[in-house]
């Protein structure tokens, strides 16, 4: 359990950390440095990077949190059905951001379309927040069970 605990929690740092530096550090520098062009197509380098690991990190929660659910048996404490329901909703917003704007705003940025390209990059801004959010949400919900149920 605690090896899998552990990556499972690595996993949520590289994940929710990489995604609240994006949206609060990154994003306000560039707008304040790069103009338009070069901004849109900094984003797209960040994002081709950033969510190879964001991937992985999906992979890892899943497996990593289904199998410590499984140790318990059939008895898994309410405070893991909470975290299962938000972090499902996470990767299904995480999913719906790459099939949904990120491979689009790769292509019109490759093809100089710039109004078109900043519309997706203020989707994808929109819903990177909710996820920072949520895994805010999740990790603090997650603490606040262990310490009421142990
Ligand atoms: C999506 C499916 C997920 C499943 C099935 C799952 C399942 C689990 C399970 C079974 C544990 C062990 C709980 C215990 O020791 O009592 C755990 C621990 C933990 N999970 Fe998840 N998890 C998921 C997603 C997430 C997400 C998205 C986050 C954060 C954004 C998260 C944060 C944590 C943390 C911080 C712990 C450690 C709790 C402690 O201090 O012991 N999990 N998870």
């Amino acid at each position: 359990m605690a090896l899998f605990k552990l990556l499972h929690i690595l996993s949520v740092i590289i994940w929710v950390g990489g995604m609240f530096f994006a949206y609060m550090v990154l994003r306000p520098s560039a707008v304040q440095v790069l103009e338009p062009p070069l901004r849109l197509r900094l984003w797209v380098a960040v994002f081709s990077r950033f969510f190879v690991w964001v991937w992985a990190a999906v992979a890892l929660i899943l497996f990593t949190g289904l199998y410590m659910m499984h140790l318990y048996g059939g008895h898994t404490p309410i405070y893991v059905h909470i975290m299962l329901t938000l972090g499902v909703t996470m990767m299904a917003i995480f999913a719906h951001v790459y099939f949904a704007y990120f491979r689009k705003l790769r292509t019109h940025v490759q093809a100089e379309h710039w109004p078109e390209a900043g519309a997706l990059l203020g989707k994808i801004r929109t819903f990177v927040g909710i996820n920072v959010i949520l895994g805010i949400l999740t990790v603090c919900s997650v603490e606040l069970g262990v310490l009421i149920t142990h």
